[in-house]
């Protein structure tokens, strides 16, 4: 979420990130599309007026399409990095028992 308590919060470093910060700064920036999808799902959850529902179910498969934006630029700058989500996807249908594709 925006932080305004800091009137040079949103402004840009004086220096450029080095790829390492901007790999982190990614994985920032997948965090905060997951809270933006909740948030908006949430609020969907919450209220009645149908035309407002629309809106942030479309705004929410939006931030949905952005973790994908982000998970690709990730794997571009940090590729060793897929491994482990495999690992943990392979994991995971272990745990589950649900056989691979
Ligand atoms: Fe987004």
């Amino acid at each position: 979420m925006p932080e305004f308590s800091h009137p040079f919060m949103g402004n840009a470093y004086e220096r450029k990130l080095t790829e390492q910060e901007l790999v982190r700064a990614i994985r920032f920036s997948i965090a905060s599309e997951f809270e933006a999808i909740q948030l908006y799902e949430q609020l969907r959850d919450s209220i009645e007026n149908e035309e407002a529902k629309k809106l942030l179910i479309e705004i929410a498969g939006d931030e949905k399409e952005h973790v994908g934006n982000f998970l690709r630029l990730l794997k571009l700058l940090a590729p060793d990095e897929e491994n482990y989500y495999k690992d943990g996807w392979d994991e995971g249908e272990e745990v589950m028992g649900i056989e691979k594709k």
